[in-house]
């Protein structure tokens, strides 16, 4: 199956999925990253290991039906399967939405529906609460609203900071992304 990895950051759950891949963990083929932020170290990732990349500035666009005609031109020139969201920062619009429904998919650093948007990480420390964990969900038009395909719950203790709980929850991801797209990929096999 051909994915295209969407990614506005750091790329660590992106560069998770190309080291699946390479290792046989995942049976997949990743054809390109796209990134609207051209200078995310996700893009120097993908470069490194020989992933097509485009990038675009969503600024120089007049509307988010515009950038994502120029999207869904270079996906289609690459025959793409399934649209993996990691760290993109973005709502998909109605454009990829129809031409891929039910063929997207994010990673979020919560328990869903608990914490949507940004900062998943720093709301659940500000709330107080002893768990929280990742969410592998479909992608709808709303922010981190679409059906959950799987959770995973890491408990938060006491002496846990912003940045261990994120190395704890990174971790997980890393583990998960890979392991429900494999078996997503398998589904849609049968
Ligand atoms: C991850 O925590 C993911 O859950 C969220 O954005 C973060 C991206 O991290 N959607 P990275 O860029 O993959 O390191």
């Amino acid at each position: 199956k051909n994915v295209a990895v969407f990614a506005s950051g750091n790329g660590s759950n992106f560069q998770a999925l190309v080291d699946a891949v390479k290792n046989s963990q995942l049976e997949a083929n990743i054809c390109l990253l796209i990134s609207d932020r051209p200078g995310a170290y996700a893009v120097e990732r993908a470069r490194a290991a020989g992933i097509k990349t485009f990038t675009f500035n969503p600024k120089e666009y007049f509307t988010k039906e515009a950038y994502e005609k120029v999207i869904a031109e270079k996906l289609s020139g690459v025959n793409i399967d399934w649209l993996v969201l990691a760290g993109y920062m973005r709502l998909i619009g109605p454009v990829l939405l129809s031409d891929y429904e039910g063929r997207i998919v994010n990673i979020h650093p919560s328990m869903l529906p608990d914490y949507p948007g940004k900062d998943a990480i720093g709301q659940a420390l500000a709330a107080k609460v002893d768990r929280t964990g990742v969410t592998v969900h479909y992608v709808d038009e709303g922010m981190d609203t679409g059906p959950v395909i799987a959770q995973v719950e890491v408990p938060i203790k006491e002496w846990d900071t912003a940045e261990s709980l994120h190395t704890k929850i990174q971790d997980v991801e890393h583990r998960l992304y890979p392991s429900v797209l494999q078996s997503l990929i398998n589904k849609q096999g049968e």
